[in-house]
């Protein structure tokens, strides 16, 4: 049997070759150094990586693709090595190979975790394709401070909406056994915390109480774990003094003896070696004995697992037992994935060539880019445009642009015939000569004329979309930023622009949630657009003139101002909250705004308008051990068929802890003609009502609640029901 065959492999190797299947690299010759990835670097191999994989000191090699490449490497491990042990290989496709998905937190926009498995799925079958067996996705991390590069990797800042589509992702990626020859190994990523940066700042410290992070940080990866990952990667940062990468009572503790996680866990980039640097190891050695004995099986790029676990062993510093166990689940995942029934799996050329941006898979990517776009203002209806007989302005450093349109983390993006915002609306207009394309400016610089190009074009216009945002170096790893205001520059051409007259439809590029501080804020229309891409254009193009109602809900808070970060809906009440009809002062607030969000999370606008009739909360008491169903009427009280997200929020009134002022616990979408009405109902029990008390326990308690039926998280029709204590005895 499985488990038997994988005993007898580990007795027949020696320490070197144990610690060899615990060393990941980087591909270096597809990718060459710094994990900087060349898409297009041929599949030559030198004989530095093949003698080292004659000797099995690799598990395998990740971010280098290509099928061809990836044979001849495991020719090499299968024919040349002495135990014969496949490589594995991985990479980073967040949201897509060559075929460019919109960015995660675009894509959560949806509000639809079923659309984030179907690109899972598509962005799989092209990696498996490419000779990729494991991808370093998805990126469950909670993002609730927009100074944050990589908040554009997750699903933003909601831990139920994190964990809908975390688990989603991991069933899209992994399919329906991991040995198919499409299916990828899913690594929920980083193991824990990372999101909660001091300051926002990358790769910092993280302080956080334990209620919060078993609350709110690690519910996504609990959903992604059981919706069957078999991979995670522990982060960079450490949490309140213990760097991840060292964090046994996580690592071992709740991940393997709580969780029962048999999967494995790898080391983020050298993390294992900068233990040193966090100041807990005194040097490389015991950076390497912590991590392992922590429970971090792969060590990523650094050799440390070569270069001492088997010392480290001889010398009676680390138990055999602790290795054993480490290269067993190693060996492990390695037979869930085939590999050594097929070595050869996923590595056929010719399914690379067939699996290659196929035309399903643009189409999916323009479904999804559409069901990302929120549209956050719609004043007079100036939205949607007509395709004739109206003068269109495109403004901006991103109307032409198509440097900018795969978003960060997309290394492998193949755009060549990306669709850029100007060649959609072109393609969707029926008098293309109506559209007239002014740059203004650079993203960051002015360019000599651009102010008075862009402003006259606006005079002559008839309506202005104005394409200002982020490039995609300003979000994603290693792009935090000190504040998260659009550059100078494009809000003085956003300025210039709206002060024109000409009705301004604002296209936002971003990466993050941005404070839209002002002349943007006066905007006829807003909507965000992410970095949508391969088919970036047309799926504006979609919306932009009305084809498709706009459907998608802000994943993150847009706050008032810069300054206000962290910001979450969800935030707890303070004793002194701000009440619009009280006296401001002495109230928990900022002197020059209110604290609720500018565009509050969940909020986005259709085509049509929704109504929501009273919420019938189910007679108003949820017993013990039973449920509770809420009911609200929703009319499409517009003039065209559209999709409302119905949100679910709830309120526990009095708790032995403050509880925040509203958590989310459902969503649903609905399409209704205009016109029409439907119920929306969601079930509520127990287990959705509890929180960790102050000893750590799971609990609900009893008492009144608050629900909300609602388009947004500071919205929506109200109701209260009670959480009966247990029957005596019971
Ligand atoms: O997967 C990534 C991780 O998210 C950040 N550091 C590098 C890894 C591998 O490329």
């Amino acid at each position: 049997n499985d488990e038997a065959a994988i005993e007898a492999l580990i007795g027949r190797m020696t320490l070197e070759e144990k610690a060899g299947q615990l060393s990941l690299f980087a591909d270096p010759i597809r990718i060459g150094t710094q994990n900087r990835i060349n898409p297009d670097a041929g599949p030559r191999i030198d004989e530095g990586l093949a003698q080292r994989i004659r000797e099995g000191r690799l598990v395998g090699l990740f971010n280098g693709t290509g099928a061809a490449a990836g044979r001849e490497l495991q020719r090499l491990a299968v024919e040349e090595s002495r135990l014969k042990i496949p490589l594995l290989f991985g990479a980073d496709v967040l949201h897509g190979l060559r075929t460019v998905f919109p960015i995660p937190l675009g894509e959560a926009a949806s509000f639809d975790p079923a659309l984030a498995e179907r690109t899972a799925r598509a962005a799989a079958v092209e990696a498996t394709a490419h000779g990729i067996h494991w991808t370093f996705a998805p990126m469950v991390d909670i993002g609730r401070d927009q100074r944050w590069g990589r908040v554009a990797e997750g699903a933003g800042e909601d831990p139920y909406l994190g964990s809908l589509f975390a688990a989603a992702r991991v069933r899209g990626f992994q399919g329906r056994r991991l040995s198919d020859a499409d299916s990828l190994l899913a690594c929920p990523k980083h193991f824990v915390g990372y999101g909660a940066a001091v300051g926002g700042m990358e790769y910092n410290s993280v302080e956080m109480s334990e209620q919060t992070l078993h609350d709110v940080y690690l519910p996504p990866f609990k959903a992604a774990f059981d919706a069957g990952a078999m991979s995670s990667m522990s982060g960079f940062n450490d949490l309140n003094g213990v760097p991840l990468t060292a964090h046994r009572p996580l690592l071992s503790g709740l991940l393997r003896d709580q969780w029962k996680f048999r999967g494995v866990v790898v080391s983020d980039y050298t993390a294992d070696r900068e233990l040193v640097m966090h100041g807990v190891a005194t040097d490389d050695r015991d950076a390497t004995r912590q991590a392992i004995l922590a429970g971090v099986d792969i060590s990523m790029q650094s050799d440390l697992y070569n270069q001492h676990l088997p010392s480290l062993v001889s010398s009676g510093e680390l138990p055999l037992a602790v290795v054993d166990e480490a290269v067993r689940r190693v060996l492990r995942v390695k037979q869930l994935l085939g590999l050594f029934d097929d070595p050869y799996r996923s590595l056929d050329p010719a399914v690379q060539k067939r699996d290659t941006q196929t035309a399903a898979a643009r189409d999916l990517a323009r479904e999804s880019a559409r069901a990302s776009i929120v549209l956050l203002k719609n004043k007079d209806d100036v939205l949607p445009l007509r395709k004739s007989g109206q003068k269109i302005a495109l403004i901006g450093p991103f109307g032409a642009d198509v440097a900018n349109l795969a978003g960060p983390w997309a290394p492998f993006a193949d755009m060549k015939d990306a669709v850029s915002v100007e060649q959609g609306l072109r393609k969707a207009l029926l008098d293309p000569a109506l559209l007239k394309t002014v740059k203004g400016c650079d993203p960051e610089r002015e360019i000599r004329g651009g102010f008075d190009k862009a402003v006259a074009a606006a005079r002559a216009a008839d309506v202005v979309l104005l394409a200002i945002g982020e490039t995609q170096d300003m979000s994603g790893e290693a792009a935090s930023q000190t504040d998260i205001l659009l550059p100078i520059v494009q809000q003085k051409l956003a300025e210039a622009v709206i002060g024109t007259g000409t009705p301004v439809v604002v296209l936002l590029r971003n990466g993050r949630a941005l404070a839209l501080e002002g002349a943007v804020r006066d905007a006829r229309a807003l909507l965000v657009t992410w970095f949508l891409g391969v088919e970036t254009g047309n799926a504006i193009a979609d919306i932009v003139f009305g084809d498709h109602s706009p459907s998608g809900r802000l994943p993150v808070s847009f706050p008032q101002a810069a300054g206000q970060q962290p910001f979450s809906y969800a935030h707890r009440p303070t004793g002194r909250p701000q009440v619009a009809a009280e006296d401001p002062f002495w109230k928990a607030r900022y002197r020059h705004v209110t604290n609720a969000a500018l565009f509050a999370f969940g909020h986005g606008l259709t085509y049509s308008r929704f109504e929501y009739g009273e919420p019938d909360v189910g007679g108003g008491t949820m017993a013990w051990d039973g449920s509770l169903t809420v009911r609200v009427k929703l009319t499409n009280t517009g003039s065209r068929e559209a999709e409302e997200t119905v949100q679910l929020y709830v309120h526990d009134r009095v708790a032995s802890l403050s509880r925040p002022v509203r958590e989310l616990k459902g969503v649903r979408k609905v399409r209704l003609a205009a016109g029409a009405s439907g119920v929306v109902a969601f079930t509520l029990n127990r287990e959705q009502l509890s929180f960790h008390d102050a000893r750590m326990n799971l609990v609900a308690e009893p008492g009144e609640f608050e629900v909300w039926l609602a388009p947004s998280a500071t919205s929506g029709v109200a109701g209260i029901f009670v959480l009966e204590p247990p029957a005596p005895g019971g």
